[in-house]
C-alpha cells in the first residue's frame, strides 16, 4: 500500500487537519475467461488485483457528504445527505452519489435511519480509469464499504455488493453485469472467483501464485464511445436469445442455448447477430474447459483456452483493437506465457498474460518491443499479486 501515507496527506490538503480520517481500499479486477458471460447468464472468472481505490473519510457534525478526488485536482462536490440529488450530475461523482443514496435506503431497511452522519471523503488511488480494470466497482463496492463502517450498519458482505450494483445499474444507468462488483467485493488473495452468473452461486479455485505471474499490459487506447458499444453487445445477445429460445425449451439466457441449437439456427440469424452468439456459446465451452485444466494444474491448457478467447473476441464478438491484438500475438510467440487475452469489455484497454514465473522480463521485453516496432511507443506493463477485497487499511 505505497500510496497510503500520501493519500493522507492529499485529505489533509483537502479537509484540514484535526482527527486523522479512516482508510479503506478497494481492489480492482482483472477477468480471466467468461468474456462477455455475466450478461448473458454464463459462469465467469475473474480476480481481484492489488491496484485499487483508496478512500479516506471523515465524519462531519453537520449532515453534509463532501467528496473529493486526487484524480479530480481535489476538486470538492457536496450534498445534503438528507436531500440527495435524484437524478445524475454526469461526472465521476456519480459512483459514489448512487451508492450513498442506496446505502442511506439501507440503513432505513435496517432500521438504523439514524446512524448516517456527514463525511468528508477523499477518492484516489492507482488503477488506471478506462482500462478495463473495472474502477468503477472498485469505486462503488470501496465506497459502500466504507459507509457501512461510518455508519455502524454492519450490513452482510454480500448486501454491500448488491448496493454497487443498484448504484450503477440504477443511478448511474450502465447496463453492466454483476461480474465487476462480486469479483472486487468477493475477492480472495490467492484464488479466482468462479461465478454462475445465472444463479450467481461461487466458489474459489486456487491459483497456483509459486508458478503463475498474472500481467496486465495497457495499450494506453482509450475509446470514449466504448459504453455505447458496450450497451450495443448487450443488445445483440438479448437479439440473438429472442431468436434462438424458442428453440430450446428451457432455456432462460444466452448461456443455456446449446451448441447444436445455435448450429442450426445460425444460417437463419442476421450474420452479426449470429457471430455474437457463436461467441457465447462456445465461450461458455471454453471457460468450463479452462476451470478443467486449473483444476488438473494444466496452466497451459488454461492459457490456450485464454487465447481462444481473445480470438473470438477479435472475430465474433468484434471488441478488440489493433494494439490489443498486437500485444496478445507477441504474447503468443513468447515461450514464457500460458495465455493472454483482453480483458474487460474490450474497445481499448488492457491486455492480461499469465506468465511462468521466473519468465517475467523476458515476455515484458517482448511485448514492448513488438509493440513499439508496429506503434512507435511503448505500452505499461505491470505484474500485479492478488488482492483480499475491500477493508479498512488504517
Ligand atoms: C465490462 C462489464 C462487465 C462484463 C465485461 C465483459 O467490464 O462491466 O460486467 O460484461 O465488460 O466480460
Amino acid at each position: 500500500m505505497g500510496d497510503l501515507s500520501g493519500h493522507r496527506e492529499a485529505f489533509a490538503r483537502t479537509f484540514g487537519t484535526g482527527g486523522a480520517p479512516r482508510v479503506f481500499f478497494s481492489p480492482g479486477r482483472i477477468n480471466l475467461m467468461g468474456a462477455h458471460l455475466d450478461y448473458n447468464g454464463g459462469p465467469v472468472m475473474p480476480t481481484a488485483i492489488d491496484r485499487g481505490t483508496f478512500l479516506a473519510v471523515r465524519t462531519r457534525a453537520d449532515r453534509r457528504v463532501v467528496m473529493a478526488s486526487t484524480l479530480d485536482d481535489g476538486a470538492r462536490i457536496e450534498f445534503e445527505l438528507d436531500r440527495l440529488p435524484e437524478t445524475r450530475t454526469g461526472r465521476w461523482a456519480d459512483y459514489p452519489l448512487g451508492v450513498l443514496r442506496e446505502m442511506h435506503a439501507l440503513a432505513r431497511t435496517l432500521g438504523r435511519e439514524r446512524n448516517p452522519r456527514g463525511a468528508d471523503v477523499l477518492f484516489g488511488g492507482n488503477l488506471p480509469v478506462g482500462a478495463g480494470l473495472s474502477s468503477s466497482a472498485s469505486i462503488c463496492v470501496g465506497t459502500a464499504h466504507a459507509l457501512d463502517a461510518l455508519w455502524e450498519l454492519a450490513a452482510p458482505r454480500m448486501e454491500l455488493v448488491d448496493v454497487a450494483l443498484r448504484a450503477e445499474r440504477g443511478f448511474v444507468g450502465v447496463r453492466c453485469g454483476i461480474m465487476d462488483p462480486y469479483a472486487v467485493g468477493l475477492a480472495r488473495t490467492g484464488h479466482l472467483l468462479w461465478l454462475d452468473c445465472k444463479d450467481r452461486s461461487h466458489a474459489y479455485l486456487p491459483l497456483d501464485t509459486g508458478a503463475i505471474t498474472i500481467a496486465v499490459a495497457d495499450s494506453l487506447v482509450r475509446r470514449e464511445l466504448a459504453q455505447g458499444a458496450f450497451n450495443e453487445r448487450v443488445s445483440q445477445c438479448a437479439r440473438a436469445f429472442a431468436l434462438l429460445s424458442p428453440h430450446q425449451p428451457g432455456a432462460e439466457c444466452l448461456r443455456d442455448i446449446r451448441l447444436e441449437t445455435f448450429t442450426s439456427r445460425a444460417a437463419s440469424m442476421p450474420p452479426e447477430i449470429a457471430r455474437r452468439a457463436n461467441h457465447v456459446v462456445h465461450e461458455v465451452a471454453r471457460t468450463f474447459a479452462a476451470r478443467d485444466a486449473l483444476t488438473r494444474g494444466d496452466p497451459r491448457g488454461f492459457g490456450a483456452e485464454m487465447f481462444r478467447t481473445h480470438e473470438s473476441l477479435r472475430d465474433l464478438f468484434e471488441v478488440s483493437v489493433p494494439e490489443l491484438d498486437r500485444l496478445v500475438a507477441s504474447a503468443a510467440e513468447s515461450p514464457g506465457c500460458f495465455g493472454a487475452r483482453l480483458t474487460g469489455a474490450g474497445f481499448g484497454g488492457c491486455a492480461v498474460l499469465l506468465i511462468e514465473k521466473g519468465r517475467e522480463a523476458e515476455v515484458s521485453a517482448r511485448l514492448v518491443d513488438d509493440f513499439a516496432r508496429e506503434f512507435g511507443r511503448a505500452p505499461r506493463v505491470d505484474f500485479f499479486g492478488g488482492d483480499a477485497g475491500p477493508r479498512e487499511i488504517a
